[in-house]
């Protein structure tokens, strides 16, 4: 790896996704979201009728979906079979299901492989749950981002509608127990990883703090 790899990891709420893109914005570098390709192969999945509960029949059909995953943070674009499923991939049916799909290690090496395809030569800002563990273990930077459990119900519940903070603290403590004690490369700080709390900071502080940290490894 030549160039700038920034891996930012965390649990759902942590404020991940707003940072990672204001620091590739702010860098003028390429963004990928990993959590986009495992909600998109989900919803594949999804629509394809496969039985998410048998393991076996996801991972026989883990290799199928055409994947194309956009790199430009002004607009993360993503593909599945030619179809833009951007918007579809944040439903809800997708997000129940998507920590089971994530689970199957079929799935996950094919991911894992495509990610290290698209981060090439670097100059990135990558965020998911295994990036600074496992995709991109020799990042420039790898940030662990967290957060309460009840800020992080509270910033998502205000990107949806319909839901209370108390439904999604339910929602994201189930997620996250399932990302974190599952058995392939569960969530977990890296080793070398800067842990960031991101509770008592709005998204430009958040953005600071890492450019600061780029600065100082640059
Ligand atoms: O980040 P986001 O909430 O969109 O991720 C959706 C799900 O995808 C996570 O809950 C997790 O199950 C899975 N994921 C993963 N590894 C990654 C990124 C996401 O297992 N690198």
């Amino acid at each position: 790896m030549t160039g700038l790899v920034v891996a930012m990891d965390g649990p759902s709420g942590s404020g991940k996704s707003s940072a990672s893109r204001g620091v590739a914005r702010a860098l003028g570098l390429r963004y990928l979201d990993t959590g986009a390709m495992y909600r998109a192969i989900t919803w594949w999945m999804l629509r394809k009728g496969v039985d998410l509960s048998d393991q076996a029949a996801i991972a026989s059909r883990a290799d199928e979906p055409v994947l194309v995953s956009g790199t430009d943070p002004e607009s993360p674009a993503i593909q599945v079979d030619g179809v833009d499923v951007a918007g579809p991939i944040r439903s809800q049916e997708v997000t129940a299901a998507v920590s089971l799909v994530a689970a199957v290690p079929e799935v996950r090496a094919r991911l894992v492989a495509l990610q290290r395809e698209i981060i090439g030569s670097g100059d990135i800002v990558v965020e998911g749950r295994d990036i600074g563990t496992v995709v991109a273990p020799d990042a420039t930077l790898k940030v662990y981002l967290t957060a309460s459990a009840e800020a992080r119900a509270t910033r998502r519940t205000a990107e949806l509608t319909g839901t209370s903070v108390e439904a999604q603290q339910a929602a994201m403590a189930r997620r996250d127990t399932l990302d974190s004690t599952r058995k392939t490369d569960p969530l977990s700080m890296a080793v070398g990883a800067v842990e960031l709390d991101t509770t008592a900071l709005n998204l430009d502080e958040v953005i600071a703090e890492v450019l600061r940290l780029i600065k100082e490894r640059a």
